[in-house]
């Protein structure tokens, strides 16, 4: 979750050195490249070049403090919902591994094992897979700080298990952390945005075909949801952009390949197609955060701030279906927490200790309210099993409009 306050605060010089020895490095690549790169690919080294990229370097990032705010980080609420349902999977799956991606602080993991250990539902591991060396060995810390008696139930690993995995794989706004192509559709034409370099050698924008099939085929299907799209881009002088997230279809292919028996909760924001893809957002979702400051330049001090889009829910449904997993439910995380457990988990927290009862009635506006993000967030459940049915999903299942 990420919002904007005033003014936009002047970077430190050294955090500026940090982003022009990135800068160096993305120059460098796209002119080993022959002069242009893909937007994704521009994205991937921003993120996670090592050393560099936003999430491989040691910037504060998460929390009051960082860039942005996510769930887990407000509140221990969210992680613990996200346990109940594990229970859940675990009791009609049988399967009692959990694999987390993208793990960020570590804080869902230790609010999460916690709440599975109270209950007496202890996981037989608690993996972590994540990219960035520098969270991971953050995420150690963390967790042997708080956790030293649970230590043992955690292993990290470099890549997703190349045998057969039989449990449940969370992610919490792991797919927009994934480096997305940008589309750019004119009336007739489609043109995929590159970034190339002016002749100071600054970032600029170069619109060409595009070299991977699979983006016009996408592109195809894009003009094919709103007919009143085909409107808006036949006037002269319009075009509609856009981004695509090959790399979290891809993701959830490999993941379908490799899972005999379990189920996978996403959380993120995004909408579906439908939504997505609406004449409206004729700008697409691509969003960058600076301390707390959103804009829309991706060029602005790569490394230093986060960059992100919006997850089309309806691919991530498609790509999971076409590799054979079932999607078992799909709705906004308002729904997902207050039928999953949210009330019953505060009932213990007394009116009269006010601090802390006002602090967890914040902390559960901003995970549910509207405006906040009980909307925009979504969450979807896919499973080897069609049958598995988790309670989160009983308040509202969203699953036809995907
Ligand atoms: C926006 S952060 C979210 C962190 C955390 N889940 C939370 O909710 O606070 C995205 C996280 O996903 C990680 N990440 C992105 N792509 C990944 C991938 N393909 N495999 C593993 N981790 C990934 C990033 O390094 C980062 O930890």
């Amino acid at each position: 979750m990420k919002k904007q306050t005033d003014p936009f605060p002047e970077p430190l010089e050294e955090v500026k050195a940090h982003s022009e020895q990135l800068k160096k490095l993305i120059q460098k690549t796209i002119k080993v490249q022959g002069g242009k790169i893909s937007f994704a690919d521009y994205m991937n080294l921003a993120l996670y070049a090592p050393g560099l990229g936003y999430y491989s370097a040691g910037l504060k990032k998460f929390g009051q403090y960082g860039d942005f705010i996510t769930a887990p980080e407000i509140s221990p609420l969210f992680s613990q919902c996200l346990a109940l349902q594990c229970i859940e999977i675990m009791q009609q799956t049988q399967q009692t591994v959990i694999l987390e991606v993208g793990a960020g602080s570590g804080i869902m993991a230790i609010e999460l094992i916690s709440e599975l250990e109270k209950q007496a539902h202890l996981p037989e591991q608690y993996l972590i897979l994540e990219l960035s060396a520098e969270l991971r060995d953050r995420q150690q810390k963390a967790i042997k700080a708080r956790l030293p008696h649970l230590y043992k139930h955690f292993v990290w690993l470099d890549r997703l298990p190349q045998s057969p995995f039989y449990g449940i794989i969370l992610g919490n706004e792991l797919l927009d952390a994934m480096p997305v192509h940008l589309l750019k559709i004119e009336q007739e034409a489609l043109f995929e945005r590159y970034v190339a370099l002016d002749d100071q050698d600054n970032f600029i924008w170069q619109d060409n075909s595009p070299e991977n099939p699979r983006l016009e085929k996408i592109a195809d299907s894009i003009r094919s949801i709103h007919s009143s799209l085909q409107h808006l881009i036949d006037k002269p002088g319009k075009a509609y952009i856009t981004e695509v997230n090959l790399q979290a279809i891809d993701w959830i292919k490999s993941i379908a390949e490799i899972l005999k028996d379990g189920a996978i909760l996403l959380i993120d924001y995004g909408y579906s197609a439908q939504e997505y893809y609406h004449p409206q957002r004729s700008m697409g979702t691509l969003m960058c955060h600076y301390q707390h400051h959103r804009h829309d330049d991706p060029f602005y001090l790569p490394g230093i701030q986060d960059i992100t889009a919006h997850i089309d829910f309806s691919s991530i449904a498609h790509a999971g279906k076409e590799s054979g997993l079932q999607v078992c439910g799909f709705t906004t995380q308002a729904h997902f927490l207050m039928a999953g457990g949210l009330v019953e988990l505060t009932k213990d927290c007394d009116p009269d200790d006010t601090i802390n009862f006002y602090e967890t009635a914040r902390q559960i506006k901003m995970l549910t309210l509207p405006e906040e993000m009980g909307e925009l967030f979504k969450v979807i459940l896919l499973s080897t099993d069609k049958r598995l049915s988790l309670a989160a999903f009983n308040l509202k299942n969203f699953q036809n409009r995907l």
